[in-house]
């Protein structure tokens, strides 16, 4: 497999970074001890690039099927809304009977659009979700809406990655897969994709004509579909197995990316191991894993917070987010997943289970935790930071 190399650093540069700090140093004493003025050119394009708020309209509603929709989205006025890689998230943040909700999803517009002020954003709907379920069933057009800037790190990059991605989806996993195939179509980004995209049976398939469409007037994506519950004709039977994908793996410059429910992600981990490939050519999605309690137990949550003190219920079967939200109290999230470190918080009492533990070793040293991803096994006292 041919990989690109990074060159190393020689002894010139070596040294020239070595001097950094000093010559850092030496520059900050000679500044003035004046304020900056901070309406500047580099500040104002990173708050483009990378706003706090951003508001949008609901433009236009897309009923995909009866488990799935689209929501298209305006910027006001028509402004440029941020540049974003496909397979990236943004979050909305809703305000339902008072109380505050937050949410990622799969952006799944053309992102040479973003500059026309339209994203487009495309989820399943979840009746226990109050928040999905109220943009699923309730959200008017016309509606304004607050999204975060685009994040998230599940993307094509052209110097990490090798030329073809093999994208390997199930569920909702499929959403982002059709994201990358409007940047490719769109030529926003330059990569050859297939598809391998599994479901219970043909009529479970998400967006099947737009691929159709999609797969006729692009070389570069391909689409093979595998049906678990049904055998016919034009389509693999069984289930994403290693059989199945090997010949699309022969081929130099593969990077996989899986993206799916929890039964795949894990099935996918085994059986990719016998690739031997680098780590960082296989890419999974990151998801919350069930809690997998056999007892539900009660426990006392006391939350810190703006210089507030709340004291909540907590459950060991629910994160320990989804127990301030369902208490009315407003923490900022983005990802849900434990990646994003935005609902970073730290532990000051009690003994908590992080799952898919994206934390940094200082924060893992110095007992900080993701709410998102943490679920309490005691008593448990934390302050949001
Ligand atoms: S919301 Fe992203 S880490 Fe918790």
């Amino acid at each position: 497999m041919t990989r690109k190399k990074i060159e190393l650093l020689d002894s010139l540069d070596e040294n020239k970074f070595k001097k950094m700090a000093n010559e850092r140093k030496e520059w900050l004493e000679k500044g003035q001890d004046v304020l900056v003025n901070l309406d500047n050119y580099v500040n104002n394009y990173a708050n483009y690039l990378e706003p706090k708020k951003i508001q949008v309209v609901v433009s236009r509603i897309l009923s995909e099927s009866s488990e799935y929709v689209t929501l298209v989205l305006r910027s006001l006025n028509g402004e440029p809304l941020p540049i974003f890689k496909s397979g990236q998230y943004t979050a909305v943040t809703l305000e339902i009977k008072g109380e505050y909700y937050t949410r990622p999803f799969v952006l799944t517009s053309n992102p040479s659009l973003s500059k026309d002020g339209e994203w487009r954003i495309t989820f399943k709907n979840k009746s226990n979700d109050i928040a999905i379920n109220y943009l699923f069933n309730k959200v008017l057009i016309g509606e304004k809406l607050y999204m975060s800037a685009p994040f998230g790190d599940f993307y094509y990059n052209p110097i990490r990655d090798g030329n073809k991605v093999l994208f390997l989806a199930n569920s909702e996993g499929i959403i982002q897969a059709y994201a990358m195939a409007q940047a490719i179509i769109s030529n926003s980004e330059i990569f050859d994709l297939t598809i391998y995209y599994s479901e219970k049976r043909e009529f479970n398939l998400l967006f099947k004509d737009e691929f159709a469409m999609i797969v006729s007037k692009c070389p570069r994506i391909k689409i093979v579909y595998v049906l678990s519950d049904e055998e016919k004709e034009g389509y693999l039977t069984g289930f994403i197995s290693f059989d199945k994908i090997s010949k699309e793996i022969k081929d130099e410059n593969v990077s996989i990316f899986i993206s799916g429910n929890e039964g795949l992600l894990k099935y996918l981990n085994v059986e990719l191991e016998k690739l031997s490939l680098p780590k960082k050519f296989i890419r999974y999605n990151s998801f919350l894993p069930d809690s997998n309690v056999v007892k539900v137990n009660k426990f006392q949550l006391v939350v810190y917070i703006n210089d507030e003190k709340y004291e909540i219920p907590c459950y060991n079967n629910k994160t320990i987010m989804q127990a301030i939200e369902e208490s009315g109290i407003y923490i900022p999230s983005k990802c849900r997943v434990g990646s994003c470190g935005f609902c970073r918080s730290e532990l000051v009492v009690g003994e908590v289970r992080v799952v898919n533990d994206k934390r940094n070793g200082v924060d893992k040293k110095y007992n900080y935790i993701h709410p998102c991803s943490t679920y309490p096994l005691s008593d448990i006292e934390i302050v949001v930071r």
